[in-house]
């Protein structure tokens, strides 16, 4: 590794840092972390000095492989090999230029850091389109996207758009639900030694469902994996009923109506920054909107960029918008500032 793929310019005859190998698909559960530390435990056993980064700070499942690895090591009094670990948090700035380049700077130091001392930098990747994750494709010398063995995952490999590269998620391939419903039975069937079969009225339902525009598959194959998992587990004897689809239908919608669920229970946002006296004096009717827009804020890396999600609709009609000053304002009048959530 070296500067370049930070910087732009192309030196890489001149490479004679480590060598990058980054886990990247934007696409969640692909098995990213996973394979980052398999690869991170395989070249250090092959005698390697190997660092690992860990860029997806919302799970930090790289982050916790490593620290049970010496956990582990340490109890159980064994010479384990670990490697050195570095994890690089998201920047939270009013402005997304600015959270950017603070991004960039952590890792570009973090990686000047190591970059000399070690054979290998494995680098995990969030399953999202981050700027971290983009930075740390362009530093990859060596890029691993791992991919689920499913048919809806080989069949995408076959209608990846060749100029744009743009994957369709699975909402947008209702084609692609029945053929993977039957894969994820198999499978099921596979490790439980049981097939589980659905009576004809709860396959209808379910397809009918899974293929509707109601039906998001936020979490793509992960979402769908887990879906048919648990009808599966709860079906009776294998046969999976009406009542199971019902039942995970309710489940999935509950899932997807919260697409903010990270940033905590729907209470957890007004809790965090208004004290117990305040709170009790908020109508009901400002406190769900506040709450949405704590949310939101959580969620966001700028005011910038909160500002625009939650005026999206407004801003369209005004000649001269600024979203950032608009959320300002309505945070003010409960007190609260940007920086301090
Ligand atoms: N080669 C594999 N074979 C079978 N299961 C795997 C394999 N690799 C990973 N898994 C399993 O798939 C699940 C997702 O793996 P992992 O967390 O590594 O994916 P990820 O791409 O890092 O996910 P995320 O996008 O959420 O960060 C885990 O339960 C993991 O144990
Ligand atoms: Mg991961």
């Amino acid at each position: 590794m070296n500067a370049s793929g930070m910087t732009g310019s192309a030196h890489d005859d001149a490479r004679r840092g480590a060598h990058v190998i980054v886990c990247g698909n934007e696409k969640g559960g692909s098995g990213k972390s996973t394979t980052a530390m398999h690869i991170a435990v395989a070249l250090l056993r092959s005698g390697y000095k190997v660092a690992t980064v860990d860029l997806d700070s919302r799970q930090l499942s790289l982050t916790r492989y490593v620290e049970n690895r010496s956990r582990w090591a340490r109890k159980a009094g064994l010479e384990l090999a670990v490697p050195h670990h570095m994890h690089v948090p998201p920047a939270r700035r009013e402005i997304v230029a600015d959270a950017e380049q603070e991004e960039f700077r952590q890792l570009s130091e973090g990686l000047a850091g190591i970059d000399r001392q070690f054979d290998f930098v494995i680098v995990d990747t969030p399953g999202a389109d981050t700027f971290l994750s983009r930075l740390a494709h362009r530093i990859a010398d060596t890029l691993v996207t791992p991919m689920n063995d499913s048919f809806v995952d080989l069949d995408l490999l076959a209608r990846i758009d060749l100029w744009t590269f743009a994957l369709p998620g699975l909402a947008e391939r209702p084609e692609d639900i029945e053929p993977n419903l039957e894969y994820e039975l198999a499978r099921w069937a596979a490790r439980h030694k049981l097939q589980p079969s659905f009576t004809r009225e709860a396959r209808l339902r379910f397809l009918e469902f899974a293929t509707s525009p109601e039906a998001a598959w936020t979490g793509n194959f992960r979402d769908f994996a887990a879906c048919i998992e648990r009808m599966s587990t709860l079906a009776e004897h294998g046969r999976i009923t009406i009542d199971n689809v019902r039942e995970e239908i309710e489940r999935l919608r509950r899932a997807w109506q919260r697409p903010l669920q990270n940033a905590g229970r729907a209470e957890d946002a007004l809790e965090r920054v208004l004290d117990h006296d305040r709170l009790a004096r908020l109508d009901p009717f400002d406190r769900v909107q506040l709450n949405e827009v704590l949310r939101v804020c959580a969620r966001s890396r700028s005011l910038s960029e909160a500002g625009r999600y939650l005026f999206a609709s407004s801003r369209q009609n005004k000649s001269s918008t600024n979203d950032a000053d608009r959320l300002r304002k309505y945070l003010a009048k409960y007190g609260l500032r940007w920086q301090e959530l």
